[in-house]
């Protein structure tokens, strides 16, 4: 028997404004994105937006529905337009808010495990990794450099 550490590199950024400026504008169309989520169930919502490799910026948010497992997160209503819409379009990076509307969240909220998986395939898929930002509402941004800072022991076709 022996053990296995593995160990993932996360950056944390005080607020918005020390990300990069063109960062800075995902996260404010992730902001936009937020306001238009439709969570009448859980008020909680959540706003992506992608960056593609051509300057292009597509966004998502969550969007439920009272057969609760039907609804979908916003990391995968967007990453399933850019998948569809720009099949050959290699995703950069990109940027996550969510928060409740009964309580204001300062902590930085990572893509849920899900959401983790399904970027996975994406960023084997285009042999490319996709940068992540997270954050609440407000406060901190979290950065993880791929898909696999934040899912280490990924399933990918390889075992198929
Ligand atoms: N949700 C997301 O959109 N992304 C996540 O990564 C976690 C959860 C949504 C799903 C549901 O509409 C609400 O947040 C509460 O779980």
């Amino acid at each position: 028997m022996k053990n296995i550490k593995i160990e993932i590199n996360l950056e944390v950024f005080e607020s918005v404004s020390e990300l990069p400026i063109s960062i800075q504008n995902l996260m404010n169309k992730a902001h936009k994105a937020r306001n238009n989520a439709y969570a009448p169930y859980s008020f909680f919502n959540v706003g992506a937006a992608l960056q593609l490799e051509t300057g292009e910026i597509i966004t998502g948010n969550n969007q439920e529905n009272a057969a609760y497992p039907s609804g979908l997160c916003a990391e995968r209503v967007a990453i399933f337009h850019a998948g569809s819409q720009h099949p050959n379009m290699k995703v950069t990076s990109m940027a996550l808010t969510a928060g409740s509307v009964k309580k204001t969240n300062k902590t930085p909220i990572p893509p849920c495990g899900a959401c983790r998986q399904v970027l996975a395939e994406y960023e084997v898929k285009q042999e490319q990794p996709i940068e992540i930002y997270f954050m609440g509402e407000t406060g901190k941004v979290v950065k993880s450099n791929s898909v696999k800072d934040l899912l280490p022991l990924i399933f990918d076709s390889s075992y198929l």
